[in-house]
């Protein structure tokens, strides 16, 4: 068997049943509702352009790299978050950096953009490695077989990774109830009301929709004390910040203006990092760990690369880049189960792509969950392939056919930091630990902000023997 082959055929990782046709608007409302992945037609992931008047108004779904291009990169000027994006995002986001717009997007992204050089993601490694150990010495007393709701781990360890890293003086709450709120406040605003869909007032009351004010309180909690905390360790003069996200955020100055960000401003930004930051990659590592259980001949190769790579340390020179099998693992899962499943435009003024017009307040969607298993551009679109993400494979892959990260400048400021604390996180557990699904439970993806589990995924620890160091 060659480990860059898949070794076992046609597992087809679980997705929801695909209407056959173009679904009408009050099946479109509930789908949106329950599940916005269930209400992708069959067509939607063959046809490489739709262009559809419906409840959301004229709307164009791309899945022609070409098309995607010109609306993130070429003509992207022309495109802003969408209004129904906005609202399902902005009651705890505010004006952050994923949802601010124009020039205060510009003096947000331009202030924040040194934290998340390639420099600064190394200077995190060490703070990523650790985190990854402290999950091993949590599991290690565990006993064999033991059940594990693994969604909600993954959670909890990347929140510490943020905790280390770009809130490096801890987020002033315990990390296990900032995870739960924070996993509670994005199923709450996640649920796409019908109501919002329409573009009702805000005043018309969301029936059914779960009540967040509580999540909310306790974040405007959270990120009261921690400004005040530093602000109080600063005394006058916040020059002498340290660079972490709250002293960039707190010493941000426009160039031409010399402004600060506002109160709001730096507010939004904390939460949007803490939400952005970690419940995205706990997905990704949450769906690596349940795929690999399904493939026991590609985790065993896995298994031998991360022990081969790490027979000394993670953090002997080049560990990392030699754990390929390791990354082509998370990318796949990235692949299948994006955590961003959906990224939303609106037209600003008239355009054309590729030929097709499009108006002033158009719709354009750009779903990942569809575009990465579109039959035009993906071989074996349904199935769990790793091997695809291989060095010498992947490089065939178009850049505006794989957008787990989004693209142009709007591009995630994260990606580099979650690749790396992915694979860290990742091969540190394949090293100490097997896990298996937990038997009884139906795996459900579910659209709620990101694409997680529905129900999380409970899975059976096994201890692995041992690793010997040298
Ligand atoms: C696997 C993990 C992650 C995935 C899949 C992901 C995905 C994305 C995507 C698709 C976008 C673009 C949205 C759009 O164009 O509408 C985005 C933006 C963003 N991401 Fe991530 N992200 C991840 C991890 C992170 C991390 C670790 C952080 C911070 C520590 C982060 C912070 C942000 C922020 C602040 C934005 C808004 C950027 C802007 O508009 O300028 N993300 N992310």
């Amino acid at each position: 068997m060659s480990l860059t082959e898949a070794p076992r055929p046609a597992f087809r990782p679980p997705a929801p049943p695909r209407p056959e046709g173009p679904i009408g608007p009050l099946s479109f409302l509930l789908g949106m509702w329950r599940n916005p992945l269930a209400t992708w037609s069959r067509q939607s992931f063959e046809i490489p352009f739709i262009q559809a008047e419906g409840v959301m108004g004229r709307v164009a779904v791309l899945n022609e790299p070409s098309a995607i291009r010109h609306v993130f990169v070429d003509n992207a000027a022309n495109y802003r978050k969408d209004a129904l994006q906005l609202r399902v995002l902005s009651p705890g986001l505010g004006n952050g950096l994923l949802t601010a717009e124009g020039d205060e997007w510009r003096a947000q992204r331009r202030a924040l953009a040194p934290l998340f050089t390639p420099k600064m993601v190394d200077s995190f490694e060490p703070a990523m490695i650790a985190c990854a150990e402290w999950l091993v010495a949590r599991w290690t007393p565990l006993r064999e077989g033991r059940r594990l709701d693994v969604s909600a781990e993954m959670s909890r360890v990347t929140l510490e990774v943020l905790q280390r890293t770009i809130f490096p003086e801890g987020l002033a709450r315990d990390p296990a109830d900032f995870a739960r709120a924070m996993g509670r406040y994005f199923d709450g605003i996640g649920q796409v009301h019908p109501f919002d869909v329409l573009g009702l007032p805000k005043w018309a009351p969301r029936v059914g929709k779960r009540d967040t004010r509580q999540e909310l309180r306790f974040f405007a909690g959270a990120v009261a004390d921690l400004v005040e905390e530093r602000r109080a360790s600063l005394g006058a003069s916040s020059e002498a910040a340290p660079r972490d996200l709250l002293g960039l955020l707190l010493t941000a100055r426009d160039p031409q203006t010399g402004e600060g960000l506002s109160e709001a401003e730096i507010n939004a930004n904390i939460v949007t990092f803490i939400g952005a930051g970690h419940e995205t990659t706990a997905s990704a590592l949450t769906w690596s760990l349940y795929l690999l259980s399904q493939h026991p001949d590609w985790r065993a190769a896995v298994e031998a690369e991360v022990d081969e790579a790490l027979a000394a340390s993670i953090d002997a020179p080049g560990a990392i880049d030699r754990l390929v099998r390791t990354r082509a693992t998370f990318e796949e899962a990235l692949r299948l189960y994006p955590p961003a499943a959906t990224l939303s435009r609106e037209a600003i003024g008239p355009d054309e792509i590729n030929g097709r017009p499009i108006r002033a307040g158009d719709t354009v969607i750009v779903s990942p969950w569809v575009l990465h298993r579109h039959t035009t551009l993906w071989e074996r679109p349904d199935e769990f392939a790793p091997e695809r993400f291989m060095p010498g494979r992947r490089e065939a892959i178009d850049r505006f056919a794989y957008l787990p990260f989004g693209a142009g400048p709007r591009v995630c400021i994260g990606m580099g930091f979650a690749m790396r604390e992915g694979v860290i996180i990742l091969a540190t557990l394949l090293r100490h630990f097997r896990l298996d699904h937990a038997p009884g439970h139906e795996v459900t993806p579910m659209q709620r902000i990101t694409l997680r589990p529905k129900g999380g995924m409970p899975m059976i620890l096994r201890h692995r023997a041992k690793p010997v160091k040298d």
